[in-house]
């Protein structure tokens, strides 16, 4: 806010008188000549030529009163229109009020305005042609580290150290239309895991895996309905125990045999038709016991 050009308090007038009785300054005009008051500048042009911080010749307006009161010229009782916050409060007028003498109206409030430079040597992450130049959005004015900005997509996990440029890739980096999907960015994890069977997974990652780490994966999405191993005799089994076929990768790449022995069973299917003999499948028993289970027919 711009402070509205007016006449001083006369109430700092017993306030000088009172200074000048007990000798602390010499005799000032101030108090003999009030009603010329609101001329400052018709005795004070000298102070006015030589300020230097900040230079006020030809920059600022001859109205004193409006930022100076009698009593002394500094501190200014100059109410800034623009808060200067944070690191701006320490930064010289002429830093921002540029040129010779310096130039006031006019001055930019739009921060890419005076900071342009930073943003282009920006580096981590990569600012220029890739991050909006609305610099409030994410920074305050105190430092530019750490930022406030809020990551619209939440960094949880292994992600939140990840850096910006592994997600957002190219040169400049890309933000926009960044995949969401796991399997946008973990296609090769996926390819390449050495855990049997992946690919007779679905790609949907977050089914069976958390952010922290992939290994372990959590459980909770195996299909009970058709093979449960929540309950009953395949209960607190290890996923890998029984899906570790190497190779094989349709959903049948279960190891049955290693803890039921061909021929340890052969015994238990006497009457029954279509028993194998000869070399079978190590997962040939979930072919009749679809979900593990014996059923009376
Ligand atoms: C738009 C506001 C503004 C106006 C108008 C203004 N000044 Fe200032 N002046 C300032 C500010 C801000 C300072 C710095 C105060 C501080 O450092 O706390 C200052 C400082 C000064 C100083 C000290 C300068 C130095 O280099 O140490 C003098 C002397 C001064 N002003 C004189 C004047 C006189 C005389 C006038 C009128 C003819 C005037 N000012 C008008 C804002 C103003
Ligand atoms: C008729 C002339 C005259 C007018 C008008 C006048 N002054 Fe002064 N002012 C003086 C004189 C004389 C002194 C004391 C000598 C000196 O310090 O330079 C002084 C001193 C000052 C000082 C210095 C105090 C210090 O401690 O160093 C300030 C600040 C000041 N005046 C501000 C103002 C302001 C603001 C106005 C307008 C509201 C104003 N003066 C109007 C003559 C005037
Ligand atoms: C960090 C940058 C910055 C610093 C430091 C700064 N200013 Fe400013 N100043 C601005 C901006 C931006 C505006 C424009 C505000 C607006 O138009 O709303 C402005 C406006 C002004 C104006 C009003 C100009 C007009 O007539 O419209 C004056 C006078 C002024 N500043 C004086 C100063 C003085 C004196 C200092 C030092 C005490 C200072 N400024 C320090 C950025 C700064
Ligand atoms: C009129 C010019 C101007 C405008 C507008 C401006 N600044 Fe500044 N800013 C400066 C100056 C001058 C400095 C001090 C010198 C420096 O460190 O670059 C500064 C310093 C800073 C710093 C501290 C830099 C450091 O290295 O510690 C930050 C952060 C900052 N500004 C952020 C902003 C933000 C955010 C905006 C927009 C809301 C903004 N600035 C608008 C001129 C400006
Ligand atoms: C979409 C958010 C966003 C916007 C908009 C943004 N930044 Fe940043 N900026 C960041 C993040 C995030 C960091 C990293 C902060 C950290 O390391 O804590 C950063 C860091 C910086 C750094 C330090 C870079 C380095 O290499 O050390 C500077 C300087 C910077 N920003 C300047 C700017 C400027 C100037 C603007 C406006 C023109 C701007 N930023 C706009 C998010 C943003
Ligand atoms: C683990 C991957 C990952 C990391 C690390 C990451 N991001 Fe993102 N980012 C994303 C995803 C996914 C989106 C969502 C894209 C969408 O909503 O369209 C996104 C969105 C964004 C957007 C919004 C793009 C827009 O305009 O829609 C910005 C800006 C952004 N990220 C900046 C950053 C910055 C800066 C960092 C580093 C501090 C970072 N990201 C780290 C994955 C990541
Ligand atoms: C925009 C790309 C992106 C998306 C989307 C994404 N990630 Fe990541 N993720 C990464 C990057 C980059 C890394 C770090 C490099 C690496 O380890 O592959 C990472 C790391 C990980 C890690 C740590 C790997 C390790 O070796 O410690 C896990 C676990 C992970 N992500 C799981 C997921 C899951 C689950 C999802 C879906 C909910 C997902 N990610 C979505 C990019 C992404
Ligand atoms: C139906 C559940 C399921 C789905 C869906 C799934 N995984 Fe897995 N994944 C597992 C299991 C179980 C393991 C073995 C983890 C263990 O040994 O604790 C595993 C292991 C892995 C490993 C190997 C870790 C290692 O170092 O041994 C990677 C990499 C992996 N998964 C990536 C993915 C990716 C990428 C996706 C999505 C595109 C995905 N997985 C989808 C269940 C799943
Ligand atoms: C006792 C053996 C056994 C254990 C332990 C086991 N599974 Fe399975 N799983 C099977 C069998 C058999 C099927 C085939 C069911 C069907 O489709 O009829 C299957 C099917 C699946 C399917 C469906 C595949 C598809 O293509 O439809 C997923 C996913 C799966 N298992 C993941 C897991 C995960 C993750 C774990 C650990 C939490 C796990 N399994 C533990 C035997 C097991
Ligand atoms: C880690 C060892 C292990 C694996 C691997 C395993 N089972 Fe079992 N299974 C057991 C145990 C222990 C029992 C209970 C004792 C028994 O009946 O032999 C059992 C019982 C059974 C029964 C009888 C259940 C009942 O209702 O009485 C069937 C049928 C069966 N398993 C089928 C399968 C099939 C099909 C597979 C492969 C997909 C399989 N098992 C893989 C350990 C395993
Ligand atoms: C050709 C189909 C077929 C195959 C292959 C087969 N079974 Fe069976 N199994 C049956 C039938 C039919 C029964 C009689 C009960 C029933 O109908 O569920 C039975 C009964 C059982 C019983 C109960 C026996 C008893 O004592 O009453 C067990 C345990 C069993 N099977 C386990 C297995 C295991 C383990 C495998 C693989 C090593 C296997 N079966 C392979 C069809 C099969």
């Amino acid at each position: 806010m711009r402070r509205v050009l007016s006449l001083p308090s006369w109430s700092a007038r017993p306030i000088l008188l009172g200074l000048w009785v007990l000798g602390a300054c010499q005799p000032v005009a101030h108090d003999r000549v009030p009603a010329m008051s609101d001329q400052c500048e018709s005795c004070h042009l000298p102070e006015y030529r030589s300020a230097k911080n900040p230079v006020h010749e030809g920059a600022l307006p001859q109205k004193c009163a409006v930022c100076h009161s009698t009593e002394s010229w500094i501190p200014s009782e100059f109410h800034h229109p623009w808060a200067l916050t944070g690191a701006h409060a320490k930064a010289q007028c002429t830093a921002c009020h540029t040129g010779k003498p310096p130039k006031y109206k006019g001055t930019s409030t739009l921060c890419v305005d005076c900071h342009k430079p930073q943003y282009v040597a920006a580096k981590n992450p990569v600012h220029e042609s890739a991050l909006p130049t609305g610099c409030e959005v994410c920074h305050s004015t105190k430092a530019w580290t750490p930022s406030a900005f809020q990551h619209p997509w939440a960094l949880t996990g292994a992600h939140a150290t990840v850096a910006c440029n592994a997600c957002h890739t190219g040169t400049p980096p890309k933000y926009k239309g960044t995949g969401q999907q796991c399997v946008d960015c973990h296609r090769k994890n996926y390819d390449s895991s050495p855990y049997p069977g992946h690919q007779s997974f679905p790609t949907t990652c977050q089914d069976c895996h958390s952010t922290k780490a992939w290994k372990p994966a959590s459980a909770g999405a195996h299909p009970e309905n058709l093979f449960p191993i929540q309950t009953g005799a395949h209960k607190n089994i290890a996923c890998a125990t029984c899906h570790s076929l190497p190779g094989v990768t349709s959903k049948a790449n279960t190891d049955c045999v290693q803890c039921h022995a061909q021929a340890k069973y052969a015994g238990k299917h006497q009457d029954v038709g279509g028993y194998p003999t000869g070399t079978a499948p190590a997962n040939f028993c979930v072919s009749c016991h679809t979900d593990g289970r014996v059923h009376d027919n």
